[in-house]
């Protein structure tokens, strides 16, 4: 197998914690977009997936839902990271779902910088949160500890480039680097059936390019990437690393954390895909039978 040269690339970033801590506005403020208050009701129920590009680089987001019934979801988004923002509200401070994504982190081993936010509220408590995530063994870099702990307002945009310059410098240590030029490889974020388009994914390219007419392979589906869109819907003609892509054109829905990866050969990819839907049944069928 060719050798491909590895270059630099985006790191990709999960925001966790706690339901209405402020994730999905948080991600709004960077983006100039207005996602949180387009949810119905509020709660996130899926991973967003989007990338910025700031003035010192690229950095990918995925956004992941806080409430609690989304447990998987959140060991989904820190298995596919590289760095974990905690997003804690200073009026409310640590909550089940905080120590759950502090765990997943430290179980994905991916480095922490906790986002404190909502500080422009008048019950904010700067100290009692540190000391409360100090309790879960999350150090802030003042303490002594390796977490930077960046006060931010979602609402204002106060500390947000602060956030973003601590995001850059933890990904710099950990430089991060895939091959760009092979046949690209990674995960699927979300896979849904649309009415209109058919089965749709929304997959995060790891290494290589991703184009359209490629050949994929992702989990138990196959096809050729009929279209593919960015985050903001706008029609792509390929992905490199670390970006995330909605593509159409599988032969069915891929699972949620499913693997994929291009294949020169469709009718491999039918094989594998046909082999591997088929032992899915027997596992179900013995399942059931049992
Ligand atoms: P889930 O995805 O459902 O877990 O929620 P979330 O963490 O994405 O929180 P979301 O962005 O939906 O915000 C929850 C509420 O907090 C909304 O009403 C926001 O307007 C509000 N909010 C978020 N950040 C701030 C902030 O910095 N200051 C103030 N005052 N309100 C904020
Ligand atoms: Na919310
Ligand atoms: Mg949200």
């Amino acid at each position: 197998e060719k050798a491909f040269e590895a270059l630099p690339r985006p790191p990709v970033v999960t925001v966790m914690g706690h339901v209405d801590h402020g994730k999905t506005s948080l991600l709004d403020k960077i983006r100039s977009a207005r996602v949180a208050s387009g949810e119905a009701g509020g709660i996130t129920q899926h991973i967003g997936a989007y990338h910025v590009e700031t003035p010192r680089g690229v950095i990918t987001f995925l956004d992941t839902p806080g409430h609690e019934a989304f447990t998987a979801m959140r060991a989904r988004g820190a298995k596919a990271t590289d760095l974990v923002i905690l997003v804690v509200a200073a009026d409310d401070g640590v909550m089940p779902q905080t120590k759950e994504a502090i765990h997943h982190a430290k179980a994905a081993n991916v480095p922490l910088v906790v986002a404190i936010n909502k500080i422009d509220k008048p019950g904010a408590n700067l100290d009692r949160v540190k000391q409360e995530l100090v309790g879960e063994e999350v150090v802030p870099e003042e303490y002594g500890g390796d977490s930077p702990f960046v006060p931010v307002s979602a609402k204002t945009g106060e500390g947000i480039d602060s956030l973003l310059e601590q995001v850059l410098l933890q990904a710099e240590v950990l430089e991060l680097t895939a091959p760009v030029e092979s046949m690209a490889k990674g995960l699927v974020i979300e896979a849904k059936l649309d009415k209109g388009r058919g089965p749709v994914a929304t997959v995060l390219v790891q290494s290589g390019t991703l184009k359209r007419g490629d050949v994929v392979l992702a989990g138990s589906t196959f096809g050729r990437v009929r279209a593919m869109l960015d985050e903001d819907g706008r029609a792509a003609n390929e992905a490199g690393p670390s970006i995330p892509v909605e593509i159409q054109g599988l032969s069915d829905v891929p699972r949620a954390g499913d693997e994929f990866m291009v294949l020169g050969d469709e009718r491999r990819a039918r094989e594998i895909a046909t082999f591997r839907a088929g032992k899915y049944r027997d596992v179900k069928l013995a399942k059931q039978q049992a």
